[in-house]
């Protein structure tokens, strides 16, 4: 489709890209998906624990709400949380039609397994832990078989074309480094996080932030970005990658322990090995420090042969690889960098702060996750929130046909989000709380009586005009956070972006790479990993700082290295400007120099160009 304008562009096809394209194709448009390697390869095939969502009827959605708000540390949008717990079964209900297999007991039920956080036995889970795997083979299948989709394997996208302050297509470069353009009337960015980054991560080597940083050079407000969680339990074998070991084996009773055989966890957190990840991965560095160990190990010899061979058996072979067994030995883990919480700013469908652009999945930052996610809750959110986008971008189109201004086409200086965010006037017709079980103290879930029943496609006619209502009253109720007072500590960049509109013209924005000399990785883990410091942020704001900056260079300059160069530096400077800046510890961002939450602090930060201003948290 290179050269002839797609209604719609995917970059990405990971869970949130290729279930955002099957929803847009069943409404009957055409889809174009970018994905830069092979279909498959991305965060989403590697998920092993599972899909958090409300099955077992003794479960409820204010239940799911309240861990993971608790989860969030008071930063979550709790509107976001909202439509992820009451949508998600939904969205898994959608898989199992779409023909993923989840794991039955003999009478055909679904199996519930536990995670770090969780209150109950709320995730299920594939092949035992290979669930990102079937989620991916399903969604590859029908894909496949969809003659509306089309997808294109191999090829990078680098840069958002903009006309008139819309995007209207994609810049990227093919295998063999050649540069393409991908006209498009609108593109949903679904390429996943930044994690990859690290030298120590989980996540495959696709993600490395190019969605957030070509949404950043284009104008759009990125948020949250300082908080990325560092998974516990990551293999650590020397010259190798750090396999994941999924939570579930903590969740089924695994422990930790030092090389001494002290299980350290109970001194450190009432949940023990199911504590927060935050908190378990700083244990487990602590224990590492106090006794010189480059891991701990991680012990679930005591679960039995049969039950880690029937439940775990993609570990069970991967260890294998290595000599290792579940059953025989203790296995050595560290923490790794594994998903990032921030992203591109997003209202509750999936708009960015840009005209026809729209992001879901890991690269979007929706506020479902607020300082710290919640164990498999990202596999829902690509589903809910993938579902939700891909029926923005239809409603908007709808809406452009016909010429009038949709939320996105009016370009709002942020977008709206977090009907919850503070409480809402008492006597609102609008707005009435739903759910039936405890609620964390001073948080309400609200619930939009217009809501479209998501769980349909293709998107029935009369949703536009429901959506445009909410939209409306959504406009209303909004809070402008314009120019908002930095807090303390915090100043505005000193950065130019260059125009937009230059990307119609015969360059493109271009900001050169000049990442510090050493191993960007090693960098990263040691400024920006699970502890920081004041002077670590120093280090790594003065070496970064000086990227985030744009000029105009030929397209032909364009060279897959110096491409990668660029993307791997603006990332990594832009969670450096976050992390900078945010002078406390909460979640999953933790500063020797503050190493407690400060009430003070308890708001989102938003970088819109050179501004980084800040977002109303919720209140716990
Ligand atoms: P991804 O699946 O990461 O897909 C991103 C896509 O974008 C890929 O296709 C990639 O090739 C493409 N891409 C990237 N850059 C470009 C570019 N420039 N041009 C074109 N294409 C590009 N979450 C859970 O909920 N439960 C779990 O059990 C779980 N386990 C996990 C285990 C591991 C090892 C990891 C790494 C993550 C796990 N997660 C889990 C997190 C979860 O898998 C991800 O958050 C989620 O799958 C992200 O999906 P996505 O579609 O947003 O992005
Ligand atoms: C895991 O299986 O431990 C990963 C789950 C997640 O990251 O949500």
């Amino acid at each position: 489709m290179e050269g002839t304008p797609a209604a719609f562009l995917v970059i990405g096809s990971g869970v949130a890209g290729l279930f955002a394209a099957l929803e847009l194709a069943a409404a009957g448009q055409r889809v174009l998906v970018l994905t830069r390697r092979a279909i498959d390869e991305g965060n989403s095939a590697y998920a092993q624990g599972g899909i958090a969502t409300v099955w077992d009827p003794a479960d409820t959605a204010a239940g799911h709400a309240r861990d993971t708000l608790v989860a969030g540390a008071g930063l979550c949008d709790p509107a976001a949380v909202d439509l992820l717990v009451r949508e998600g079964p939904d969205g898994v209900r959608a898989m199992i039609g779409l023909g993923a297999r989840f794991d039955r007991d003999d009478d055909g039920n679904l199996l519930l397994t536990r995670e770090g956080g969780h209150g109950c036995r709320r995730i299920l889970h594939a092949n035992g832990d290979a669930t990102g795997r079937e989620l991916e083979r399903a969604l590859v299948a029908r894909v496949r078989q969809e003659p509306r989709i089309e997808v294109r394997e191999g090829v990078t996208a680098f840069d958002l074309l903009r006309h008139e302050g819309r995007v209207t297509g994609a810049r990227a470069l093919d295998g063999d480094g050649r540069p393409l353009a991908f006209p498009a009337d609108r593109i949903l960015l679904a390429s996943g996080g930044l994690a990859a980054l690290f030298r120590d991560t989980t996540n495959p080597a696709v993600t490395v932030g190019d969605g957030i940083v070509m949404a950043w050079a284009a104008g759009a407000a990125v948020a949250d970005l300082e908080f990325i969680q560092f998974h516990p339990t990551g293999l650590v074998i020397p010259g190798q990658p750090r396999h994941l070991l999924t939570e579930a084996l903590r969740g089924e009773g695994a422990h930790l322990l030092s090389r001494s055989g002290d299980r350290f966890m109970p001194r450190h957190h009432p949940l023990a090995e199911l504590a927060p990840r935050d908190i378990v991965a700083r244990a487990e560095l602590a224990e590492m420090q106090r006794t010189g160990d480059p891991f701990v190990l991680l012990d679930a010899r005591h679960l039995g042969a049969s039950f880690l061979a029937g439940r775990f058996p993609g570990l069970e072979a991967m260890l294998g690889r290595f000599g290792l067994s579940l059953a025989r030995d203790p296995i050595p883990v560290a923490p790794a960098a594994h998903y990032t919480i921030g992203g591109v700013l997003t209202d509750l469908a999936g708009r960015t702060t840009v005209p026809g652009l729209y992001a879901a999945g890991e690269v979007a930052c929706t506020g479902v996750h607020g300082a710290n996610r919640l164990a498999s809750n990202s596999l829902l959110e690509c589903l809910v929130f993938g579902r939700r986008a891909a029926h923005a971008m239809l409603e908007d189109s709808i809406r452009s046909q016909k010429g009038t201004a949709s939320a996105s086409a009016t370009g709002s200086p942020l977008p709206e989000t977090g009907a919850g965010l503070t409480a809402p006037p008492a006597g609102d017709p609008d707005r009435h709380e739903v759910g039936s079980g405890p609620r964390a103290p001073g948080w309400r879930i609200l619930r939009d009586p217009d809501r479209h029943d998501v769980g349909r496609a293709p998107l029935p006619p009369r949703m536009a005009v429901r959506n445009a209502r909410f939209a409306h009253r959504q406009g209303a109720d909004r809070q402008e956070v314009a120019d908002p007072p930095l807090p303390p500590g915090m100043k505005p960049l000193n950065l130019s972006i260059t125009d937009g509109q230059g990307t119609d013209g015969p360059g493109f924005t271009w900001m050169p790479a000049r990442f510090p000399p050493g191993d960007p990785g090693e960098f990263l883990d040691r400024l920006l990993g699970v502890f920081r410091t004041g002077p670590g942020l120093d280090e790594a704001m003065g070496k970064l700082e000086p990227s985030l900056t744009t000029v105009t260079v030929p397209l032909g300059e364009a060279t897959p290295d110096r491409v990668a160069r660029r993307q791997r530096t603006v990332a990594a400077a832009l969670l450096a400007r976050f992390a900078h800046a945010r002078r406390e510890s909460r979640g999953a961002h933790f500063r020797e120099d503050f190493p407690a939450p400060d009430p003070a602090w308890q708001f989102r930060q938003v970088l819109t160009g050179t501004t980084l201003s800040r977002w109303p948290g919720s209140v716990e």
